[in-house]
């Protein structure tokens, strides 16, 4: 099993070059040894952030499917891949809001395997049912998201469970660990029904969604996650050293 890893999501965050360099350089200052650490900054600052630290390592925070062409605006991997980003968050629900659909996920994911990135493929409901339909529209996001991905690539995909109701100031509660482990079993069904038991173990799946050095512990010990896509908490270097920390320890 690859190591957990632990993924800051600094959204549009910080506004500055200088500010985002003296977040990234504190952080650099953290002790982790057995652990993966991934800042997603702003695409921008990417160049500048990797010649401070090379122990955390750089991602970006979404991509476009094309490498080249007519797409004003549009960032491939291939560009990402050569300013130093090694990872890349794909269908964030920030995006799919935005208009990202599942087959634009399901390309975005066979870009960045083309291009060496490995994707961090977010997943989560809205909101939660009592006739369970939330499972089938996981299930569907999954599923579309890999859609002709082959078995041999699986274990360079990272896939985070964020449900949207527990994202971000207005969140309206927390995930619990259990509710974790429950869609974290779920997801693991769905990868082994679609390529094969043997193909599940090197997936790690993640658990974002209002992480804090508080709640970390319970989501490792009880829900068992490979480790945390952070948002709020990416951006205080204390914090999120705390998450790392507990990350690397917690055992089970
Ligand atoms: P949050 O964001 O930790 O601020 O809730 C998580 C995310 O959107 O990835």
């Amino acid at each position: 099993m690859s190591k957990r890893i632990v993924i800051g999501n600094w959204k549009e965050n910080p506004t500055s070059k200088k500010e985002a360099e003296k977040i990234f350089k504190q952080i650099s200052k953290g002790k982790w040894k057995g652990v993966e650490v991934v800042a997603c900054p702003p695409s921008i600052y990417i160049e500048a952030l990797r010649k401070i630290s090379k122990r955390i390592i750089l991602g970006a925070q979404n991509i476009f499917y094309e490498n080249s062409g007519a797409f004003t605006g549009k960032i491939g991997g291939s560009m990402l891949y050569e300013l130093g980003a090694r990872y890349t968050i794909i269908g964030h629900s920030e995006r799919r809001s935005l208009g990202e659909n599942n087959n634009d996920i399901n390309k975005k994911i066979k870009n960045a395997v083309y291009n060496g990135l490995v994707p961090i493929l977010c997943v989560g409901e809205n909101f939660r049912d009592n006739e369970h339909k939330y499972l089938a529209f996981i299930k569907e996001q999954v599923e579309s998201a890999l859609e002709g991905v082959s078995k041999t690539t699986l274990d360079k995909i990272i896939i985070a469970y964020e449900p949207v109701w527990a994202i971000g100031s207005s969140a309206t509660r927390e995930a619990t660990p259990s509710e974790f482990l429950e869609i974290s079993i779920f997801l693991k069904r769905i990868l082994s029904d679609k390529f094969g038991i043997k193909s599940v173990g090197g997936v790690r799946i993640l658990y974002g969604g209002s992480v804090h050095p508080e709640n970390s512990l319970g989501f490792l010990i009880e829900g068992k996650a490979d480790g945390f896509l952070v948002g709020r908490d990416s951006l205080n270097p204390k914090k999120f050293l705390e998450i790392i920390n507990n990350t690397e320890n917690a055992k089970y």
